[in-house]
């Protein structure tokens, strides 16, 4: 158990995208506990690997109603539309509307190595595209108008330089 250290943004590596994990080993299991501890210390709703450095496909999330963390996860499923305020522990002090399905079907393997699915709404659901999102190289920065960009520039810089 550790906490690890959360990659900022304009790090290259969260632009990357993540290959499978093969197997739900040891590592992955370690990686997947590290991560969870991680997203609790620094009070997140959720972590992607590649945020701690690391180019594989996990995710671990915690909107309240306990902890999910998957190997590859994958949206099977989704249907209707929310937006809502979305902040990422990449980007320390942004906040951005973003657009997202309001629910989903989430397929992934857990810590056991078994293979689930995971409905979910609202800020869980938002939460789950959030950090596949990130196992794509996608941010919310993203997600955001050029016009909305240019205005969260100065922040923007100020994590780069600060990172
Ligand atoms: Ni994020």
């Amino acid at each position: 158990m550790a906490v690890l250290k959360v990659r900022l943004y304009s790090n290259p590596i969260l632009r990357k995208k993540c290959p499978e994990v093969e197997e739900v080993d040891k590592e992955i299991k370690k990686l997947l506990d590290d991560m969870a501890d991680t997203m609790y210390h620094d009070e997140g709703i959720g972590l992607a690997a590649p945020q701690v450095g690391v180019l594989k496909r996990a995710i671990v999330v915690d909107v309240g109603e306990g902890l999910t963390a998957l190997a590859n996860p994958k949206i099977l499923w989704r249907q209707g539309k929310a937006t809502g305020p979305e902040g990422c522990l990449s980007l320390p002090g942004i906040f951005l509307k973003i657009k997202r399905s309001q629910e989903v079907i989430v397929e992934g393997i857990d810590k056991n190595g078994e293979t689930k699915q995971i409905g979910a709404a609202g800020l869980y659901a938002r939460t789950l595209q959030h950090e596949i999102d990130h196992l794509n190289g996608v941010l919310i920065t993203d997600h955001i108008s050029r016009k909305k960009l240019k205005s969260i520039r100065q922040q923007l810089r100020k994590i780069e330089e600060g990172r």
